[in-house]
């Protein structure tokens, strides 16, 4: 991969345990490099098998330059392919989401099936030959009804141990039999990785979440126990302890597992008890939906985060989940996407109100965009270097500035 010596220099001048130089915040260079080496070869999640329920629907993403549509077969199999036409390159698909029996190309009217075989172009001659013009595949994976794609050739090959050890714990949470109850969508003036850096610590919940801060004990995010907090970590932990007992007598995997910066499919994922009520992630800590999840008889189930490199994180809870994807637009601007899901059998207005459900995360969000705006400023402004992270309450970001950082380094190698 073809880098100049200035991101080179860079890269081997990374000090650990710091945030990152100006320069990945806002280099065109290096925003490229990202959509290359890191959006381009590794495990996206772009979305979840509730987008696409039927056959022939479909969502489009945008990944750096690359647009990828994703849809359902007939089989019910999940496809991606690149949303680019094979005659003379028209973007396929140019809705967000939608339904179809084929894909019709809106320019020359080239059609192809649902297995992306072009079975349809006119004009073209006797010595035409379709066989060659089927649509390009993309590497597409669910993990328990979370949608995965991968745009390298050779996509990584932890993928499948990730996959198998997070099924076990969403998959009595039933993601399959969700629906979409809200989606937000919020572009923020940041660049992707403050966005990411933002989500991976709660050194800031406190002072920043009055909202989420109801339900959530920062110390499941990263703390270890400092001077100022032993006894808060140390209680946190104790009732952890207790309720992993309860909930994996239940059935439901909670251990911490953590493989931020030791695998190339980076992940990690805990089971958090739930400060209140403890039963979800709301302004009272209560079920924000009283037809629960899956089999669930028992609210109180915590909620189980999962968090993925390098553009996810995700809650699962008793009576729903949110999930987050992250995706860059440019080196200052990056699209926040999240999605509420309850049961599919849940009716709005009887087993939830939709402003009840989404009150907590559309503060957050909101307060998290103020938080990664001005830290944009921050970062452009000449005065900023890198500064040092917590290693109380920051040891997930430098999980994630080392992840990131040491796969630019294979990239560029
Ligand atoms: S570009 Fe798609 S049919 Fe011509
Ligand atoms: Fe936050």
């Amino acid at each position: 991969m073809k880098v100049s010596n200035e991101v080179r220099e860079l890269l081997a001048a990374r000090r650990p345990g710091h945030s990152l130089d100006a320069q990945f915040y806002a280099s065109q260079e290096i925003f490229d490099l990202d959509m290359e080496a890191i959006f381009g070869r590794h495990w996206i999640y772009v979305g979840v098998e509730p987008d696409i329920p039927e056959p022939g629907d479909y969502f489009t993403v945008k990944l750096g330059r690359a647009s990828v549509v994703v849809l359902r077969n007939d089989d019910m199999e999940l496809r991606a392919f690149h949303n680019v036409c094979r005659h003379r390159g028209a973007q396929l698909c140019n809705a967000h989401k939608g339904s179809v029996g084929n894909l019709v190309c809106p320019y020359h009217q080239w059609t192809y099936d649902l297995s992306g075989k072009l079975i349809y172009a006119e004009h073209m001659g006797d010595d035409f030959d379709p066989s060659g013009r089927g649509l390009k595949r993309v590497h597409v994976e669910s993990v328990a009804g979370l949608i995965f794609v991968c745009l390298a050739e050779n996509p990584p090959e932890d993928f499948s141990g990730m996959r198998e050890t997070m099924a076990r714990y969403i998959g009595p949470h039933q993601l399959a039999d969700c629906k979409i109850a809200v989606q937000d969508e919020i572009v923020e003036a940041g660049n992707w990785k403050l966005v990411m850096e933002n989500n991976r610590e709660c050194y800031h919940c406190v002072s920043n979440h009055p909202e989420l801060t109801i339900s959530l004990y920062e110390y499941g995010f990263g703390y270890q126990p400092s001077p100022s907090n032993i006894e808060q970590v140390q209680a946190f932990r104790d009732l952890t302890e207790r309720e992993h007992a309860r909930w994996e007598a239940a059935g439901l995997k909670s251990a911490e597992i953590d493989e931020l910066d030791s695998c190339v499919t980076g992940f990690r994922a805990k089971r958090l008890p739930l400060d209140k009520a403890g039963e979800s992630q709301t302004m009272d800590a209560k079920v924000a939906c009283q037809k629960l999840l899956g089999n669930f008889a028992e609210r109180n189930l915590g909620g189980l985060s999962f968090w993925t490199q390098p553009n996810s994180w995700h809650h699962f809870m008793s009576d729903h989940i949110v999930t987050f994807t992250v995706l860059p637009i440019g080196p200052e601007q990056t699209l926040v996407r999240t999605k509420w899901l309850v049961h599919k059998d849940a009716v709005e207005g009887r087993d939830y109100d939709p402003a009840k459900l989404t009150a907590v995360w559309r503060a957050t969000n909101q307060q998290d965009r103020e938080l990664v705006e001005m830290s944009q400023r921050g970062v452009a402004d000449p005065a900023y270097e890198p500064g040092p992270y917590s290693p109380y309450t920051e040891e997930l970001v430098e999980k994630f500035a080392n992840w990131y950082v040491g796969r630019l380094k294979a990239a560029v190698e």
